[in-house]
C-alpha cells in the first residue's frame, strides 16, 4: 500500500505516449511535433525532414539531458548542442555516436525542432496552467507565463536559469496588440483542448501544465504536458493574481 502510494507521486510521463495520444485527436493533432524513438536511422530521417531536432530522455524533467542537433551546410555537416557545449560531426553515424557518448542512460526520443520565437535574442515558450475543481467540472485556464531561456541555452526551464515574464511582454515584442490578443486566445483554446483530451486518459487529474511554443511563423505547438506542474514559475511574476487563483482552485477540489 505504502509502496504504491509512493509510486503514484512520481510525475513520470512517457513523452512519446503523450505525443501519440495527442496526435489521435483532430483538435490537437496539428500542434503536435513529430516524435519518434531515437535510433541511428530515425536520427538521419528526422534531420533530413526537419534539419533541426531535439533529442531528449523519454521521461525527463527540468531540461536535464536535452540536446539539440542540426544539419549544417558545408563540410562539418552536423552540430550537437547540450548544456553550454557545441560539438561537430561529419556524418549521421558520427553524430549518433556523439549523442550516445553524452546522453544519460535510458531511452531517448527525437522530436521535430520548433524554431521558437525569441525575446531579446532568447527563445521562449509558454507554460499554461489548466485546472478543474473536480473531475466532473470543466477545465479552466488559470494562468500563463512565458519562460525565457537563459542566454546561450537551448532549454527554457526555470531550473536552468531561465526567466519568467508575462506572456503579453514577450508577444508584444514580436507583434501588434491585436495579434498578441488573438495569439493568447489561440494558446488558451489549444491548451484547453489538450487538457480535455489528456483527461480522457487520466480521468482523475484536476491539473495539467501545458507547454506551448510559438514558432517564427506564429504557429503554435505543444512541447510537453506536465501532470504535476509546480506553481513556482508563477511566483516569479510581479502580478500575483494568477498564482492566487491557482491556489484557490487547488483548495476547492
Ligand atoms: N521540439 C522542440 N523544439 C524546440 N524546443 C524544444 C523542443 N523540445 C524541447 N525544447 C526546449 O527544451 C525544453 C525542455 O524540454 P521538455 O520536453 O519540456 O523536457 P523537460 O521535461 O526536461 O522539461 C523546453 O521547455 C523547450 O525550451
Ligand atoms: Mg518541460
Amino acid at each position: 500500500m505504502k509502496a504504491s502510494k509512493a509510486k503514484a507521486s512520481i510525475s513520470y510521463v512517457n513523452k512519446l505516449n503523450v505525443n501519440r495520444w495527442m496526435r489521435g485527436s483532430k483538435g490537437t493533432r496539428y500542434a503536435i511535433p513529430r516524435t519518434v524513438w531515437l535510433t541511428r536511422r530515425s536520427l538521419g530521417s528526422m534531420l533530413r525532414a526537419y534539419r533541426m531536432v531535439y533529442v531528449k530522455p523519454k521521461g525527463g524533467e527540468k531540461g536535464k539531458g536535452v540536446m539539440r542537433a542540426r544539419k549544417l551546410q558545408g563540410l562539418r555537416r552536423y552540430e550537437l548542442r547540450f548544456n553550454r557545449k557545441t560539438r561537430k560531426a561529419y556524418s549521421v553515424a558520427a553524430l549518433h555516436r556523439l549523442i550516445r557518448r553524452h546522453k544519460k542512460s535510458g531511452a531517448y526520443i527525437i522530436q521535430q525542432g520548433i524554431r521558437m520565437m525569441k525575446y531579446r535574442g532568447r527563445s521562449f515558450d509558454i507554460r499554461v496552467m489548466t485546472q478543474r475543481k473536480s473531475t466532473k467540472s470543466s477545465w479552466v485556464m488559470t494562468g500563463m507565463c512565458a519562460r525565457v531561456a537563459a542566454s546561450g541555452l537551448i532549454v527554457t526551464n526555470t531550473s536552468q536559469g531561465g526567466d519568467v515574464l508575462p506572456v503579453w511582454t514577450v508577444l508584444r515584442a514580436n507583434m501588434s496588440r491585436k495579434r498578441a490578443r488573438s495569439m493568447t486566445g489561440r494558446i488558451e483554446r489549444l491548451s484547453l483542448r489538450i487538457a480535455r483530451r489528456y483527461a480522457k486518459k487520466r480521468s482523475r487529474s484536476v491539473v495539467f501544465g501545458v507547454d506551448i511554443a510559438v514558432d517564427r511563423k506564429r504557429r503554435v505547438w505543444m512541447l510537453e504536458l506536465n501532470t504535476k506542474p509546480g506553481l513556482v514559475p508563477f511566483r516569479y511574476l510581479k502580478d500575483k493574481s494568477m498564482y492566487r487563483r491557482m491556489l484557490k482552485y487547488r483548495r476547492r477540489k
